[in-house]
């Protein structure tokens, strides 16, 4: 039994849809979350300046003795979760792409999938690989969605323009009679009824949600916790009085600590 928190890490509130999850499935842990929104979008960022993101964002997790940090960001696990790996060999990391692909397999039927990500996660290409690797005879459309990132954390989900935004983005993807979509950045869950709407009924839209539980469950049942007095504690890099609004009301998470890290200084 051990009392090391779970940490879990995106560059702002897009990891948020992951901790609401973790937060009812174990409410027996200690979470840490750490939003990196002073530095937010990640998605249009060079791998090299992400990995450097990475690092800095484990080295502070670290302090806290983790029992595994979540990587809840597409765009890092795409492009820095195999370096990190192998960085902090003694750390277990659970990242995003597995679940995601995973899942994806199992509902697709034609055999046709979409992929929506950040410009960084498209460009870098690892859903395609993976998916690839696991099935050779997919038909593969990807579309990089750089918009819908600062619309969430405006929190306009329902808004008439993110309607807009949405409707020329996939439009070319609507026309490729996929049958599965990958929500492949963390933040697009927030947007997931306008992402319906738009693609129609007939989409399957994937959320690596379910597969990080159950990656998290056989872990924890190896390593759970005895704490009395379980807590949520989420760093933010710059905090948004708006953050506090998310949290209650839309993901109704409560008895949480709010606080602030500079994830630039030396010692961090
Ligand atoms: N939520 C992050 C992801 O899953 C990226 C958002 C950003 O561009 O910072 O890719």
């Amino acid at each position: 039994m051990n009392k090391n928190p779970v940490c879990i890490f995106d560059s702002g509130i897009g990891g948020l849809t992951v901790l609401k999850r973790i937060v009812e499935e174990f409410p027996d842990e200690n979470l840490i979350y750490l939003g990196d929104s002073a530095r937010l979008p990640y998605g249009t960022k060079s791998p090299k300046i992400l990995k450097k993101f990475a690092i800095q964002d484990t080295k502070f997790l670290i302090r806290f003795n983790p029992k595994l940090i979540i990587i809840a960001c597409h765009t890092a696990s795409s492009v820095a979760s195999d370096f990190l790996r192998k960085r902090f060999p003694d750390i277990h990391f659970i990242d995003v792409i597995n679940p995601t692909v995973n899942q994806a397999l199992k509902i697709t039927k034609n055999k046709r999938i979409g992929i929506i990500g950040t410009p960084t996660t498209i460009r870098r290409g690892k859903y395609k690989e993976e998916l690839l690797k696991r099935k050779k005879n997919l038909k593969i459309f990807s579309k990089a969605c750089p918009l819908f990132v600062p619309l969430v954390e405006e929190g306009w989900f329902d808004h008439p323009v993110t309607y807009q935004v949405a409707k020329i983005y996939l439009d070319g993807l609507k026309k490729k009679n996929i049958d599965t979509l990958i929500l492949g950045c963390t933040h697009y869950p927030f947007l997931k009824n306008v992402i319906k709407k738009v693609m129609g009924n007939g989409i399957n839209l994937v959320d690596p949600i379910d597969g990080i539980i159950e990656e998290m469950k056989n872990y924890i049942s190896k390593n759970p916790s005895n704490s009395k007095n379980p807590s949520v504690t989420l760093y933010f890099s710059d905090i948004n009085p708006y953050f506090k609004k998310v949290l209650t009301n839309l993901l109704k998470i409560k008895n949480y600590r709010l606080k602030h890290v500079n994830l630039e200084e030396k010692n961090v």
